[in-house]
């Protein structure tokens, strides 16, 4: 019954050395590699994209440049209120740092049930070791939740700010699309973009050593897009090429009143490559007071038996530009993203 209580139930305890289940192998931690680079003089590689301050084209530009290297950007002037950016973020800390036995009602470790839940250390699924982070993970669309499904931390705020995400996400399969060259509604109405959406709450507790451990292994994420709220604790990195077959781990600061908005798994078999899902992951939080704390929305398709392949009006069968993905349904999707030992290949290759 302890794990219910989750890492802030260890940390609470007052744990000072970590479990050995959340020790991950020297070779994923950052002591152990080759190559980290700072956010410094490298700013260019994540951009920070303000939505209005320029020409349409030219924020399609910026949005495609970004989607064909890092994968991810950050983007200012957005739409999403700032207020229930604030307001959504203190909602999950409220949530994660109520007793453990207001979250132990929502606490499962099966994804195939319930629209809200709450669990630690789902990353067994992919992950050598347990990492030091708890979830708050609910389904907002198609089909919200009951209010009285959510927990009361979270009840009229969440549904809030999934709302104003996605009419943002709208406007990002806009950009996206016309950065493809395609229609502007192509993603929306050809693609059925935007129809579900899960968002993940995530509080990352002070970690008594995080040099041993990660608040989230390296992934990429298996949906279509992600619009990512953090607070202004840091810890994000993503694996970035630096030109002649190096990699690095870069971090993606916080800025005030940005969104990340990254790739998915999903966008890039859509786009046959053009568009990069980039892996990325998230440090043990090394403040010995503050949380951290934020919010993944998994912008995605709908559920439906329909294929998923590369978009024809982007390639060309005989020509220089061949489909290198299959159409897969959703389902045969997210079968392959929750079979074990396929960690040290890129998921996307299965589909080749
Ligand atoms: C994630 O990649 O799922 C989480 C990212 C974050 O917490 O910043
Ligand atoms: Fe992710």
């Amino acid at each position: 019954d302890d794990t219910k209580a989750g890492v802030k139930g260890l940390v609470d305890s007052g744990t000072k050395s970590i479990p050995a289940i959340f020790h991950h192998p020297p070779c994923s931690l950052p002591q152990g590699q080759e190559r980290v680079t700072s956010a410094t003089g490298t700013d260019a590689a994540v951009p920070v994209i303000d939505l209005l301050a320029a020409p349409r084209e030219e924020v399609v530009g910026l949005v495609r440049a970004a989607a064909e290297t890092a994968g991810f950007f950050q983007v200012v002037n957005h739409g999403v209120p700032g207020q229930a950016m604030a307001a959504v973020l203190a909602a999950v800390r409220r949530f994660n740092e109520e007793p453990a036995e207001a979250k132990r009602p929502y606490y499962t470790r099966d994804t195939t049930t319930g629209k809200v839940r709450f669990y630690s250390n789902l990353d067994l699924f992919q992950s050598p070791a347990a990492c030091w982070r708890d979830t708050i993970f609910c389904d907002m669309a198609p089909e919200p939740p009951l209010p009285e499904e959510l927990p009361e931390a979270l009840r009229g705020v969440l549904i809030e700010y999934a709302d104003a995400v996605q009419k943002h996400a709208l406007w990002v399969f806009e950009l996206l699309s016309e950065s493809l060259g395609l229609a502007g509604d192509y993603l929306v109405r050809e693609m059925g973009c935007g129809e579900s959406l899960k968002v993940a709450g995530n509080y990352y507790p002070p970690c008594p050593e995080p040099h041993l451990t990660l608040g989230n292994s390296r992934h990429t994420d298996p949906t279509f897009l992600t619009v990512l709220l953090q607070d202004a604790v840091g810890g994000l990195q993503v694996l970035l090429d630096h030109g002649g077959g190096r990699r690095g781990w870069v971090d993606v600061p916080p800025v005030p009143g940005a969104l990340i908005i990254n790739v998915g798994d999903l966008l890039q078999l859509v786009s046959n490559g053009r568009f990069r899902s980039v892996e990325h992951r998230v440090l043990a939080n090394k403040s010995t007071d503050a949380a951290r704390v934020s919010v993944a929305a998994f912008v995605d398709v709908g559920r439906s038996m329909r294929l998923y392949g590369p978009i024809q009006e982007l390639t060309s069968p005989h020509g220089a530009n061949p489909p290198i993905y299959r159409s897969v349904t959703i389902e045969d999707f997210i079968a392959h993203f929750y079979k074990k030992g396929s960690e040290n290949r890129p998921r996307l290759d299965y589909f080749k």
